[in-house]
């Protein structure tokens, strides 16, 4: 077995998104001695907010973008490693505005690969199961991490692009690098615009939930907790190169999830509108991690997806100040959109 790697000084981008927020409290609570650098642009999705009660000691906070070169110069050096999660992220916005996602995830990770190659630091690689397309609803078998790479959407194209960058670095420089493919998730801090925010905050609000097409379409949700976790183990133990899967078996599909949500928040099953669906619309998401719990010995935490629905919703129920002030501009444009 080879000796697993241990940073000590670690540079996260996007940070002060919904992801990267979880993942840096995670490690300051489970890694003791890890000191985080994030590096976030504050986009609409970043909100310091999200970093409030992680000790001064532990973290410093970049206001920077990914795509600075001149910034990563500054930054990069001294550090041991970084964990890449700075992305657009929402499929939505893609569609209506693809720009911005092939600057962020496409030319920013591109800079990060320059950077990490010059100063040779580990590189850790967040991106999506979308980047394998989608699951027939009928069809036994889940995303397996050679699967071609078919994304739909402009967001999944890019990311898919992201990684391809990823893998030609490690091959050609002999970058240390790592990529894993996660599943949705859900759990506190996540924007708005995302189905299981949109749909708790809308009840919250008084306004009917939102559910796109014929609801059938599945999503295959793990815990953000579950997230963090397998990434440190990727990042600490993977072997350089590889791609890991991560899910957690979260299978469900979109109306099951609504119906969940309005029953927890005693509301008639049906008290929800049909919008307009997405185009492109992946059908189904379904992730095999079997590679990253043989190989790595990782297991979710949170196995209960109603436990975790609770919780969340408890969440968004308690904390109105985090999510009022972007809602109602959230719902206008979705409401342009016909959704
Ligand atoms: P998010 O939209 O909540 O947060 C993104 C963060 O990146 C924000 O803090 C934003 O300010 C920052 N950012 C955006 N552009 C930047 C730039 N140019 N420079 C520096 N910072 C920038 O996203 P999320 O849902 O937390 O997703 C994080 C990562 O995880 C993304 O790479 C996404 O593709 C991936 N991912 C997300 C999910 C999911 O279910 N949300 C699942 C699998 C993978
Ligand atoms: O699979 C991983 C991906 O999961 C991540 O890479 C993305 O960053 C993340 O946003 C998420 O993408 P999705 O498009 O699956 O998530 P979203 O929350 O936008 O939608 C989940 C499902 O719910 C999808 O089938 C569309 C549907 N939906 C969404 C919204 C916002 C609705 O039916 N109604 C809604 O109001």
């Amino acid at each position: 077995m080879t000796e697993a790697f241990e940073p000590k000084n670690v540079i996260v981008t996007g940070g002060a998104g919904f992801i990267g927020s979880n993942f840096i409290h995670w490690v300051v609570e489970n890694q003791p001695g890890v000191h985080v650098t994030v590096l976030d642009k504050l986009t609409y999705a970043g909100n310091l907010e999200n970093l409030a009660g992680i000790p001064e000691d532990r973290m410093d906070f970049v206001h920077g973008d990914i795509c600075d070169a001149a910034l990563l110069d500054e930054l990069v050096p001294g550090h041991d490693a970084i964990v890449h999660f700075a992305a657009e992220s929402h499929n939505d916005n893609s569609i209506a505005n693809p720009e911005p996602f092939i600057k962020t995830n496409v030319e920013g990770t591109f800079r990060l690969l320059e950077a990490v190659r010059k100063y040779d630091v580990r590189f850790h690689h967040i991106s999506t199961d979308e980047v394998y397309g989608d699951l027939a609803l009928d069809e036994p078998r889940k995303f397996q991490p050679d699967d071609p790479y078919e994304p739909s959407s402009p967001y999944s194209s890019s990311k898919a692009s992201s990684d391809l960058l990823v893998r030609a670095w490690v091959r050609t420089y002999g970058v240390r690098a790592t990529i894993s493919n996660c599943s949705n998730n859900y759990g506190p801090r996540q924007h708005v615009e995302k189905f299981i925010p949109r749909q708790i905050t809308n009840i919250l609000c008084g306004i009917r939930p939102k559910l796109y097409g014929d609801g059938k379409n599945v999503r295959d949700w793990i815990h953000t907790e579950d997230h963090s976790s397998a990434v440190w183990e990727i990042l600490t133990r993977g072997r350089i190169g590889e791609t890991y899967l991560i899910g957690a078996d979260g299978e469900r599909s979109n109306i099951d999830v609504l119906r969940a949500i309005l029953h927890e928040m005693g509301h008639a099953e049906d008290d929800f509108d049909w919008v307009r669906d997405r185009p492109g619309h992946d059908r189904r998401y379904a992730i095999d991690a079997t590679k990253l719990r043989d190989e790595l010995g990782w297991e979710p935490a949170h196995t209960d997806f109603s436990d975790g629905l609770r919780q969340t919703i408890a969440w968004y129920t308690e904390n109105r100040s985090w999510w009022e002030g972007v809602k109602s501009a959230t719902e206008q444009k979705y409401a342009k959109q016909g959704q």
